[in-house]
């Protein structure tokens, strides 16, 4: 949580999303007119007077420099007070250790994997309970409720099959149930979807994700309109001590900068790359929300700006692991693509979601999900889309 300081950016809500991606949280530095963020790395602030606090005491508290990252998050996501943390599972265990032995969250039936190890092998063992529905049916959120349903948690468009949940249809049971709702945002950052416009409460992100957008850091944050809720987390913050450093707020504040500008570049990148795909016989799916034949494209059309993101998932006929393995090897070969963990990055990353993101789901609840041991997901980045579809062509070519 930030106190505004005197660099704050005045008017913030007059400027538009590319202007705020700049400027919220920050000005040129009063002392040297530095226009990059300074680093402030200090872990003690030296205190002006005996028995009074200053604002800056130890970093693990309060930081100038994660203070402009808070700034910049909140202008970006329309509001809200924000919690920096060393990574997005860091800020979603503090965001669902808010809640007490007893309580019940209600999620969407894919989430990350991530989530699922947090909530089933880690929060179940101090009695907060959990159960998954089909968010796309009104009548299945309403049976999911429980009487003691403190949340209803959204994760749009999901990881890895890339479902888009219908935020408007949360929002209508979310007010009817008096539940609030709380969506991931990860995989839709501010320059596309603005959850808080939806009426969500909170929105929880993976900074290492679009927002920072360099492959270089891990972050996560928490940025609700609760103000309670705020304090609760702001404490846990302080108290598990999972924070940001200086180092990596640098990083996101130079990074959100361009968020737009990558955001459009990969949503250019990824449409032509699942239209490629779609073409393709030994592929028997492609998951991309831009395209007219996703079975949610309208609401997607709704819910987005700027493009559907740099995430293509697709499955291929062929589930044997030795052809797997000759389709990722030649993918390799003749393109930069890496085989690798994660998403939103310059590189483009080619990811087996059965062995790494939804390894913690046991089979059949992630072959239930189409999560099959054919499905892969590519993370496009910013080189050349000759380049990529030249190294998919390859790899596919050895699965005829
Ligand atoms: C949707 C989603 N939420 C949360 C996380 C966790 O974020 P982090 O890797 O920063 O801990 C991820 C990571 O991939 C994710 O995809």
């Amino acid at each position: 949580m930030s106190t505004k300081t005197k660099d704050s950016f005045e008017n913030k809500s007059r400027f538009g999303f590319g202007t705020l991606a700049i400027h919220a949280g920050e000005t040129p530095d009063a002392e040297t007119g530095a226009v990059a963020p300074v680093i402030v790395r200090s872990k003690t602030f030296a205190q002006k007077r005996f028995g009074k606090e200053s604002e800056y005491q130890y970093s693990r508290g309060k930081n100038p420099t994660r203070d402009k990252l808070i700034e910049k998050l909140e202008a970006l996501e329309g509001g809200g007070t924000a919690t920096v943390f060393g990574s997005g599972l860091a800020a979603e265990a503090a965001f669902f250790l808010t809640l007490s032995p007893g309580d019940h969250v209600l999620l969407c039936q894919e989430v990350y994997g991530g989530t699922f190890r947090l909530l089933d092998g880690f929060l179940s063992r101090f009695g907060i309970t959990y159960d998954f529905a089909d968010f796309s049916a009104e009548e299945s959120i309403w049976k999911g409720i429980k009487p003691n349903t403190k949340y209803l948690f959204v994760e749009t468009p999901t990881n890895p099959s890339l479902h888009i949940i219908d935020l408007a249809l949360v929002a209508k049971v979310s007010k009817k149930a008096c539940i609030p709702f709380v969506v991931d945002a990860t995989f839709s950052p501010p320059c596309t979807t603005k959850a808080f416009e939806y009426g969500a409460e909170t929105v929880i992100h993976s900074l290492s994700k679009y927002i920072a957008g360099h492959n270089d850091i891990l972050g996560g944050a928490v940025i609700t309109k609760n103000t309670k809720l705020a304090e609760r987390i702001n404490f846990l913050h302080r108290t598990l001590g999972a924070v940001l450093s200086p180092d990596e707020c640098y990083r996101v504040l130079q990074g959100v900068k361009t968020l737009e500008l990558r955001w459009k570049r990969v949503s250019e990148t990824a449409l032509t790359v699942a239209q490629f795909l779609k073409k393709q016989k030994v592929i028997t799916k492609v998951f991309y929300p831009g395209l007219l034949s996703h079975a949610q494209h309208s609401i997607a059309k709704k819910q987005h700006q700027n493009g559907f993101g740099g995430v293509v998932s697709f499955e291929l006929r062929e589930h044997s692991f030795k052809k797997l393995k000759k389709f990722v090897d030649t993918v390799r070969a003749h393109s930069p693509i890496i085989y690798g963990e994660s998403l939103a990055s310059p590189e483009t990353i080619l990811a087996y979601p059965p062995l790494m993101s939804h390894k913690s789901l046991p089979k059949n609840v992630r072959e239930s999900l189409g999560i099959t041991d054919g499905f892969f997901r590519l993370s496009v980045g910013f080189e050349d889309v000759k380049d990529i579809l030249e190294g998919l062509r390859k790899g596919l070519a050895v699965l005829n």
